[in-house]
């Protein structure tokens, strides 16, 4: 999940062995499943070398947590989730493939949410499959009762021969969700977006627009952790057995902490009603480990607000706000469900093009 999304529900019915007992097993080749210490930095780095390259294989520019960033979120401190990473290892000592299993701590106590990643090269003998074993034993050991995954696939690809599609399927995986990634090249032509400023003008002008980098000023904080939690509510998740999330403030400042220390700086956008209530946000994150790029991470209008083309006039401002801070960025990605016709329409009206969709898959255990 990350900014808004959609369905497609397909079942499986003939398809739902148990890890390694199957699936992969044909031309199976003995490797050792072991879990990573985030303290020990060799080891991250060749976990973090394999993931990266067996995620990311075939995608075009494809958006991943540095090396960097990676150390920080396994170290730092998360109150709300816990992160394992984990390798699979040869015969001859190699890592050759590599997964994370993620234990959310706050709410969605029932689900494990993970991702694997088998370099090209490795694929085809039963490394996804001993990599998948481990997460449903570590999954069972933790009482979790239901697995998410997600499955990038590139755009113009036929699905079906995607190969995380196929793996997910055998394993008795359903798909519950479709969030398309589109990416906008920046800058984006001046005129266009006074255009679009003064479009969204004619029905946001009751609205404040307060932008800022870094942490939430604390006269909007205990609002904004609001808005940030609404997200998980609010965004549609198609049939995604998953909790809303519950934001306090500690939970933001833990938040933006670790955001933080991953050398990424946030650009936010609020619109203020005229009574001083948080009617909505935008925010990008511009990575100090990846020069050009930048995220999009939420955009929520409060349902008491919408109708006003909020969301327009907050994704312009942000972005004008951040290339004038940031003229070397050059391109944002951001994620939206399929069915998310407003956000998408706000997105595709700013220059936005897609890249690839990223489905989520989920089945109980
Ligand atoms: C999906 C992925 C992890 C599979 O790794 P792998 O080591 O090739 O997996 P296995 O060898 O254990 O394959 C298990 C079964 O999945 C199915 N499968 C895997 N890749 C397939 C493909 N390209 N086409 C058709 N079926 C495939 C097969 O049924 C296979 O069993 P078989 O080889 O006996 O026919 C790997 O392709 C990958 O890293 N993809 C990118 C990341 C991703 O999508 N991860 C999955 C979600 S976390």
């Amino acid at each position: 999940m990350r900014e808004d999304n959609d369905v497609g529900l397909q079942t499986n019915p003939d398809a739902s062995p148990e890890p390694g007992n199957g699936a992969g097993a044909r031309n199976a080749a003995p490797v050792n499943v072991s879990v990573v210490d985030p303290a020990d930095e060799t080891a991250m780095r060749r976990w973090h070398a394999v993931f990266h390259a067996g995620l990311m294989a075939g995608l075009q520019d494809p958006p991943a947590w540095t090396l960097q960033e990676s150390l920080v979120l396994h170290r730092a401190a998360d109150s709300s989730m816990r992160r394992e990473p984990f390798v699979a290892v040869d015969g001859n000592g190699d890592v050759v493939g590599a997964g994370e299993v993620q234990f959310p701590l706050r709410e969605n106590l029932r689900l494990a949410i993970f991702e694997i990643g088998v370099p090209p090269e490795h694929r085809r003998r039963g490394v996804g499959s001993a990599l998948y074993g481990h997460v449903v034993e570590r999954a069972r050991a933790e009482g979790r009762i239901s697995l998410l995954t997600e499955v990038n696939v590139p755009d113009g690809t036929p699905h079906e021969e995607w190969p995380g599609v196929a793996f997910a399927r055998i394993l008795g995986f359903t798909l519950r969700n479709t969030e398309l990634r589109r990416q906008l090249r920046l800058p984006v032509e001046p005129l266009h977006l006074r255009t679009l400023a003064g479009k969204a003008a004619q029905r946001a002008s009751d609205y404040r627009l307060v932008s800022w980098s870094g942490p939430c000023p604390a006269e909007y904080a205990e609002q904004y952790a609001e808005l940030k939690g609404r997200l998980s509510a609010d965004a549609p998740l198609g049939d995604l057995d998953y909790e809303q999330e519950v934001w306090d403030v500690a939970r933001l400042r833990e938040a933006e902490d670790r955001t933080a220390a991953q050398g990424r700086t946030l650009f936010t956008t609020v619109a203020v009603a005229p009574d001083g209530t948080l009617a909505g946000h935008t925010q990008l994150a511009v990575p100090r480990h990846e020069p050009g790029r930048a995220y999009q991470w939420d955009t929520l209008v409060h349902a008491a607000h919408r109708g006003h083309r909020l969301g327009l006039a907050l994704k312009v401002a942000n972005t004008q706000a951040l290339s004038e801070a940031h003229p070397e960025v050059t391109r944002v990605d951001t994620w939206n469900a399929v069915q998310n016709g407003p956000m998408v329409a706000v997105n595709v009206e700013l220059g936005y093009r897609i890249m690839d969709a990223c489905q989520e898959w989920q089945r109980e255990l």
